[in-house]
């Protein structure tokens, strides 16, 4: 198996085999991380705890299936085969959650790359065929799908926009980034978005969701997270005009949105998938390690304080409150960005062709996450709230979940990579069978580096299917360089 000539300096955590191993591991690390050393099984077990929204959808289980894209449609944004392999692998996992299953693109200048799906009229008939893939799929593996609860996650990519093409980037800001715009060679003084371009954009996803409505979704997630434009909105303090300067302006993009939803497609549930706090962009260091890219005070990290790294949860806590007034239930949380500090978004041991080598024990990264949900299911009980970045946990995935569950830190654990190599993994956790050791995600990060480098994404190292392409050599040889 390739992973290039990179040597990690953390424990693997196939290496803690025990749970005095990883007990011993945490406290060297300072970590606080709590787990339980036996799982429960049958109706004891957290995992099979089921839930009603207030909308009157079901969701049989605690198990949720992160979104994850596989920059694999066609370039006018309908799925490919790979899209529906993909979409069938969540659909039989276990999970009674389906958040989003992808990023969808609302407009054609919001795609994060010519391959990302786009929800429109010509484009009807396929979403609705993917869904009813996933209802049979479920149906056949569990018996009946009627405590399925499917999403679709709209977007538009702001600052990561590249609808035409793999390498040209075409960015939508709302302000001036003094970090990300040089990151992304933009000019201090690029257009910005105006109010105008903004208030179509909020009639694009009002349209998309009343489609996702009529092809079968049952929820909407309105995408506030990674860095792309809805998380753009929340950080845009320097911003003149109606969704700028104030909490009040930069959460108007969401109240308009969801007020638009409820007028045009009464009964469908929306969600919001949200970094709760983010850091300062990262680079790497002389050693390879990431380190800050801009120095403090830092103010731009939404959720997080003036040190650029840590979390101040105030204003995400605002937030909060505006989506409880909107009657928003489902809350899936996340952290910082893919793009520009991906230890703190997907802790892994081994980096994307275009990260830094992980400046701390990514265990870290997972108990970061793990903290903030739990402050945030603390003071804001009544959002249904899916937890993320679990995957890193590998072998000890189901102890810290069980955990997590059992004491009231989130309602769901969400899973994203782990069921890109592993997809039954909640069901075999469900049925309390022992993991299948050789399917464990170990965050080699090629379905991120693959995509970086213009090709699909997907489990290359573990998964038979991806394992096989003539892509994964070239792959290979990009990760060895
Ligand atoms: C290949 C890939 C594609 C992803 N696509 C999306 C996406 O479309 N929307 C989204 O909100 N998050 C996306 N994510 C982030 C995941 O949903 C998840 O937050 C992240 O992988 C951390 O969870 P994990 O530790 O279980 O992998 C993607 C992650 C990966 C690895
Ligand atoms: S390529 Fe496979 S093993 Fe590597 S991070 Fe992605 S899912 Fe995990």
């Amino acid at each position: 198996m390739s992973t290039g000539k990179y040597k990690p300096q953390y424990p693997r955590i196939a290496q803690l085999k025990t749970a005095e191993n990883l007990r011993d591991h945490l406290a060297k690390e300072g970590i606080i991380l709590n787990f339980d050393e036996e799982l429960k099984t049958g109706e004891n077990s957290p995992f099979t705890k089921a839930h009603t929204t207030r909308a009157g959808n079901k969701i049989g289980n605690a198990f949720c299936i992160l979104p994850m894209e596989g920059w694999d449609g066609t370039t006018d944004g309908k799925p490919t085969e790979l899209t529906r392999r993909r979409w069938k692998n969540f659909a039989i996992s276990g999970a009674k959650l389906l958040w989003g299953c992808e990023a969808v693109a609302v407009q054609p200048d919001g795609r994060a790359n010519p391959n990302q799906l786009m929800i429109n009229d010509k484009n009807l008939r396929d979403f609705e065929a993917l869904y009813q893939m996933v209802e049979r799929e479920h149906q056949n593996a569990f018996g009946n799908s009627e405590d399925l609860l499917t999403g679709l996650q709209l977007t538009h990519s702001g600052r990561l926009c590249k609808p035409e093409s793999k390498t040209k980037m075409a960015p939508k800001i709302l302000y001036s980034h003094p970090v990300l715009n040089k990151k992304f060679g933009l000019v201090e003084d690029y257009p910005l978005m105006t109010d105008g371009e903004i208030s179509e954009l909020i009639d694009s996803y009002v349209a998309a969701a009343v489609r996702a409505q009529k092809t079968g979704y049952k929820f909407v997630d309105i995408k506030h997270c990674h860095g792309y434009l809805g998380h753009e909105f929340l950080s845009a303090y320097e911003r003149e005009g109606r969704y700028g300067k104030s909490i009040e302006n930069r959460t108007r993009f969401i109240r308009e949105i969801v007020s638009g939803i409820r007028t045009e497609a009464p009964g469908l549930e929306i969600g919001v998938r949200m970094s709760i706090f983010d850091w300062v962009p990262f680079k790497q260091g002389e050693d390879g390690k990431g380190i800050p890219a801009a120095e403090s005070p830092y103010p731009f990290a939404f959720g997080g304080n003036e040190s650029g790294i840590g979390e101040n949860l105030n204003e995400s806590f605002e937030f909060l409150k505006e989506l409880e007034k909107l009657d928003i239930e489902l809350l899936c949380t996340t952290a910082g960005s893919p793009y520009y500090n991906p230890h703190i978004q997907r802790p892994a041991l081994f980096p994307p062709s275009d990260g830094y080598m992980p400046p701390e024990d990514p265990l870290h990264g997972v108990a970061r996450q793990i903290e903030a949900v739990a402050k945030v299911k603390k003071a804001f009980p009544n959002f249904y709230t899916v937890g993320s970045a679990y995957s890193y946990l590998q072998e000890w995935l189901p102890s810290v979940a069980q955990n997590v569950l059992e004491s009231g830190k989130a309602d769901s654990i969400g899973l994203g990579r782990m069921v890109l190599s592993y997809p039954e993994l909640p069901a075999d956790v469900l049925a309390g069978e022992p993991m299948k050791r050789g399917k464990i995600c170990r965050t080699f990060s090629d379905c991120t580096t693959a995509p970086r480098n213009g090709m699909i994404s997907g489990c290359f190292p573990l998964d038979p299917f991806y394992k096989k392409m003539e892509i994964h050599e070239t792959l290979k040889t990009i990760k060895a360089s």
